[in-house]
């Protein structure tokens, strides 16, 4: 499959659910800028527990963002830009409101309820 139908499968299993405007914008954000690399998704999300998003996403996503610069995979190097610019500091709030909406243990999947 293509990155574009990737991208375009992912959005439509998303949108599928009213959301809260946070976990909306997170989810967004999400899908622009994470599935590309982290093709899984929905997947990928529900790899961790609220916790774990929780410290990971602590101070505007320090931690996040410490492992995809120091990360000597080459596949991380096009992430930089991006976690040290304005605009992941802006929505890494809504960023962890989706995150902590679907983790492991949040009991929710992105079909509606
Ligand atoms: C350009 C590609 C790229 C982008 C964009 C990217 N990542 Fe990553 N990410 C990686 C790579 C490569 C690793 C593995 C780093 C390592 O193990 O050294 C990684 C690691 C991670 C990890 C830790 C690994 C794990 O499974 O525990 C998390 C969590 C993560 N990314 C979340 C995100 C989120 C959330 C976003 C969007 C805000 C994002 N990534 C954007 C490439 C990317």
């Amino acid at each position: 499959m293509n990155k574009f139908l990737i991208s375009v499968l992912s959005l439509s299993i998303f949108a599928s659910c009213a959301l809260d405007a946070a976990v909306y914008k997170g989810q967004n954000e999400f899908v622009k800028k994470c599935v590309k690399c982290h093709k899984a998704g929905q997947a990928f999300v529900a790899t961790k527990k609220k916790k774990e998003w929780n410290s990971i996403m602590k101070n505007k996503g320090e931690k996040l963002i410490e492992m995809h610069l120091q990360s000597k995979e080459a596949d991380a190097e096009p992430s930089r830009e991006y976690f040290e610019s304005k605009d992941f500091s802006k929505t890494s709030k809504h960023l962890k409101d989706f995150l902590l909406e679907y983790a492991s243990d949040s009991g929710n999947v992105p079909a509606c309820n």
